[in-house]
């Protein structure tokens, strides 16, 4: 062997081997590219944290630590140029200037399971109440799996929420997304409560999101009562909490909902309320400088909602169901406030509460002129679709006229639509009426309604020959 091959021999085995560790450093890219690269803390405005030097995508949960080791935890909520945003879920109390922030490269999860029924939790799913360890069995996406439009099974069927205007007049379908929208004060926690007690749903979901601490409390004990707490789980994240973790309370309640849906459950989703879930938005998307629109709710804040609110429904044919109620606050009673508006055009139909009715003592105070439920046709049969007709034909009628009537200004025999609303305005009030304690069924709620026109039938004979602003006669009140 001459002199020159044996040195190309060397270069060669060096070359090979070079190359072997080439193609073993190229190997290993992949995991090198998803190396956590940590950051520091460089400002901070109100709740939003600045960090430099660490990559990490939105939505990722960070770890924020001090100097004295205690950590906070944060999400990545944007970003600009190589400057992320952070909010943080919990107390910013502590954090100091150049804290190190540390990415998990993990998105949020929720831990489910059967035992969550009973249980009160928090926006990051531990329990709020003295029951013990959650013993959950697995852990779900907070974000949720979407599902192909095309594979939701149809609003078909109707779902009993054990309240008879809403039974009877409003029903409501397995699967439909409703908004209870009303003012402050005037019954919505009441009525939540009633639907949770009453319904015939197999688990109930309740999302209290951003409202009062004390009404937490007052909801689980008074309103809810063993009873409902039974076959119920609630989330509660108060007002005082931050707003991720605000946002995660409503995304956990709908997670949480999807869980039993998937596993073949009707599943009752409450959720008090979509305005402050809305209004946590608002709080995040502003700290990072989108620009406000409408009412200073900027446009992310319309992208949002539908995230949330589309993942309830129903899921492919023969499993679950989520049938959901969000509150809507209206504002001074303002029904065209942005976030009415924009609920109003993305769920599946609407019940106000009028604060008129509150106000004079009629409970629940459902204003049956201004509700609507788009999916009733499909659920309810021909029968009862023509008497639902009727009732809401007479009550605007008799709605229309009030002012004229109660002045004293409509002359008996003008209008013979008039004079009929006005013999069965007493009935047809006393019917919407229901006590907080007293459970309505669908078909009670139903045969209660047919019961009405009957007796709306005699009453029309009985009354056709007696002034109605005369009060009727002993004699006659016998025969309804
Ligand atoms: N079905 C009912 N029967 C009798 N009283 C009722 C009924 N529903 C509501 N109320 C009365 O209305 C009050 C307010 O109800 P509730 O707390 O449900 O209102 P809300 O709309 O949830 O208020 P907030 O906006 O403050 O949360 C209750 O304290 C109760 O007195
Ligand atoms: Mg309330």
């Amino acid at each position: 062997m001459t002199e020159q091959s044996m040195l190309d021999d060397i270069v060669a085995s060096h070359k090979n081997k070079w190359l072997k560790k080439l193609a073993e450093y190229q190997a290993r890219m992949p995991t090198v590219s998803s190396m956590l690269v940590e950051g520091k803390v460089t400002r901070m405005v109100g709740m939003t944290l600045e960090a430099l030097g660490c990559q990490a995508a939105v939505g990722v949960r960070c770890e924020v630590e001090n100097n004295d080791g205690e950590s906070i935890e944060a999400e990545v909520v944007g970003f600009n140029g190589d400057r992320l945003y952070l909010m943080p879920t919990g107390s910013i109390q502590g954090i100091q200037p150049n804290a190190r922030v540390i990415p998990s490269n993990a998105v949020y999860e929720v831990a489910v399971g059967e035992s969550l029924l009973g249980r009160v939790l928090d926006g990051t799913g531990r329990p709020l109440d003295s029951k013990g360890p959650l013993n959950t069995t697995e852990t779900i996406a907070l974000n949720g799996k979407p599902i192909n439009p095309l594979d939701r099974a149809p609003v078909t069927e109707p779902l009993d929420v054990g309240v008879r205007a809403i039974n009877a007049l409003l029903s409501v379908g397995r699967g439909q997304r409703l908004g209870l929208f009303a003012g402050s004060g005037v019954g919505k926690s009441v009525l939540l409560g009633m639907m949770t007690r009453y319904t015939t749903a197999d688990v109930i979901i309740v999302g209290l999101i951003g409202e009062r601490g004390r009404e937490v409390k007052d909801f689980i004990n008074n309103i809810l009562g063993e009873e409902g707490m039974a076959r119920a789980v609630v989330v509660a994240v108060p007002a005082d909490q931050t707003p991720v973790m605000r946002l995660h309370g409503a995304f956990m309640a709908t997670s949480i909902a999807e869980y039993f849906r998937d596993q073949g459950k009707n599943v009752l989703l409450l959720m008090d309320s979509l305005t402050r879930f809305a209004q946590a938005q608002r709080e995040i998307a502003l700290a990072i400088g989108e620009p406000p629109a409408t009412k200073g709710y900027p446009p992310s804040v319309f992208g949002k909602l539908p995230q949330l609110v589309e993942r309830a429904g129903n899921a492919a044919k023969g499993n679950g169901s989520i049938t959901a109620f969000y509150t809507v606050l209206t504002e001074g009673d303002d029904q065209m406030d942005p976030i009415a508006d924009a609920s109003r055009a993305i769920l599946d139909g609407h019940i106000v509460l009028s604060r008129a009715l509150a106000e004079s003592g009629h409970f629940p105070a459902v204003d049956i002129e201004a509700s609507i439920s788009r999916v009733m046709v499909d659920i309810i049969d021909q029968n009862h679709l023509t008497m639902v007709q009727k009732f809401k034909h007479i009550y605007s009628t008799y709605k229309k006229n009030e002012d004229l009537i109660t002045i004293g200004a409509y002359t008996k025999g003008s209008d013979s639509r008039v004079d009929q609303s006005i013999m069965l305005q007493p009935q047809f009030m006393e019917f919407l009426k229901q006590d907080m304690h007293e459970p309505a069924s669908f078909q009670q709620s139903q045969q209660e309604l047919e019961i009405l026109f009957e007796q709306a039938q005699q009453t029309e004979q009985v009354l056709q020959t007696v002034d109605p602003f005369e009060p009727m006669p002993e004699a006659n009140k016998n025969q309804l």
